[in-house]
This record gives structure tokens, C-alpha cells and sequence, in this order.
């Protein structure tokens, strides 16, 4: 078991009277912070942005929050056609209000039951934001998302993962204890990381339906946020 695990149990300790709260309220109330809680993320997000192929004119990201991925990704691609997909209204405001300017289009939606359509993107993202649901859900979600990329278009994720087997059970596990005690009814999403191991997210991606999946690696500072990218 892995020093992270020892970490956790201590901060699973510390705050286990700590109410939950539901996904969309939690960045709700959190966007005045946000940014600059994330950015220490710097070059990950450049290291997104980079690795996106040439000349790609459309994009998807799903949980976009306030767009600080498309920071760097605009850099680069100052018009490509974006669709943004996240359940806070208040983090997209901040996104409009930041990249008005651009060719975004924003959909205040849950991205497990927003239509994502057909072979209508070149390329799709997710950043940090897929480390609180389950292995069976992601593999329903990962389909959806390979069948709205164009033959030929990759997705692309940096997320979180679990460094041991035994922190995704810890995590689960304490997710549905707090969820019992607070009475969240299924189906509410809260906001309590549950990762998966890196073994896990690749099954899940695999599972979407993708032709190959690859780990690009991991940036020296950090040792459990790996780039992975899937070509459909
Ligand atoms: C940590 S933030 C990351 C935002 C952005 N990708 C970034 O790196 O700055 C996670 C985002 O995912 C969104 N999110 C989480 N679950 C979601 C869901 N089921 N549907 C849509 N958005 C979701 C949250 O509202 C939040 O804005």
C-alpha cells in the first residue's frame, strides 16, 4: 500500500462528519476560487492542448467547468468550434464571460444523459472531472463519447486515478456510507472523489469502443494524473 493511501484514511477521518454535497452545488458555490485552486494543473492543461492532433476544427469537453483547459487549447486552435458540457451553470457563466469571444457552444447538462449525437467532433476531452463514478457508468459514458467523435478523432483525458487498488475500495466504500447517512437518493450525483485505478479507467475507455488506447504518461511532478489518450 502506497503513502497516498495513509494520506486519505487520515482525511476520510478527519472530515467524516462533513456533510455531502451534490455535484452542480458544490462548483456552484466554489467558482470566485476555483481557478486559482487549480493552478497548480498549469502544464497539465498545456500538456492537454499539445497533445490534441493537428487541424482539428471541432472539440467536445465534457466537464468543462470554467474553460481552463480551453485556455491553452485556444492558444493554439484560436478557432476551432467548441462544445462545452457541464452540470454548474454558475462555472459556465464564468467560462462565457471569459471566452465570449470565441466559437463556444455551452450546455448546462449532466453528460451521463446529455445526447451527444453522431460523429460530430474531431476530438473530445475531459479534464479532472471523471474521478467520482463508478467502472459501469464510465463504460456507458465512454461509449457515448466515442460514437460522437468522426472516424479517425481521438479522446483525450487527464484525470486522477487511484495509486492502489485499495484507495478506489476505501473511497467507494466511504462514498456510500456518507450517501446512506444523508439520505442521497441514487442517481444524485455528490461530490466525493472516488477514483479508479489506472487498470480500471483503461478498462472502462477500452470498453467504450475505442480501436486503441494508450497511456502518454505522467508529467515528473505528479505520479497519478496520467494523460491517456483513445483513437476511435
Ligand atoms: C474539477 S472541475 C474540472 C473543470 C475543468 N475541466 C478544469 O479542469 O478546470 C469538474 C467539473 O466537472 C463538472 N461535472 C461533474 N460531474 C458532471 C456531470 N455528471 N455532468 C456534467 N458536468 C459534471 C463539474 O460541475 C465541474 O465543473
Amino acid at each position: 500500500m502506497d503513502r497516498n493511501y495513509f494520506e486519505l484514511k487520515d482525511w476520510i477521518d478527519e472530515t467524516r462528519d462533513e456533510p455531502l454535497e451534490t455535484m452542480g452545488g458544490f462548483f456552484d458555490r466554489r467558482v470566485d476560487e476555483y481557478e486559482d485552486h487549480m493552478s497548480h494543473w498549469k502544464n497539465h492543461y498545456r500538456w492537454m492542448a499539445d497533445t490534441l492532433p493537428e487541424g482539428i476544427g471541432t472539440l467536445l469537453d465534457i466537464g468543462c467547468g470554467t474553460g481552463l483547459e480551453l485556455d491553452e487549447i485556444f492558444k493554439r486552435f484560436p478557432e476551432i468550434s467548441v462544445t462545452g458540457v457541464d452540470i454548474s451553470g454558475e462555472m459556465l457563466s464564468a467560462l462565457s464571460e471569459k471566452h465570449g469571444d470565441k466559437n463556444l457552444k455551452l450546455v448546462c447538462c449532466d453528460y451521463f444523459v446529455w445526447e451527444m449525437g453522431v460523429e460530430q467532433y474531431d476530438a473530445a476531452i475531459s479534464f479532472e472531472t471523471l474521478h467520482h463514478f463508478t467502472i459501469e457508468r464510465k463504460k456507458g459514458l465512454f461509449e457515448k463519447i466515442c460514437r460522437s467523435i468522426k472516424p479517425g478523432g481521438v479522446y483525450i483525458e487527464c484525470d486522477y486515478i487511484a495509486s492502489c487498488p485499495e484507495i478506489e475500495e476505501i473511497t467507494f466504500s466511504e462514498c456510500r456510507r456518507r450517501r446512506r447517512r444523508d439520505g442521497i437518493a441514487d442517481g444524485t450525483f455528490v461530490h466525493f472523489d472516488t477514483p479508479l485505478t489506472l487498470q480500471h479507467e483503461l478498462e472502462a475507455i477500452s470498453a467504450g469502443g475505442f480501436s486503441k488506447v494508450e497511456v502518454l504518461g505522467f508529467l515528473p511532478e505528479d505520479d497519478h494524473t496520467p494523460m491517456i489518450i483513445a483513437y476511435k
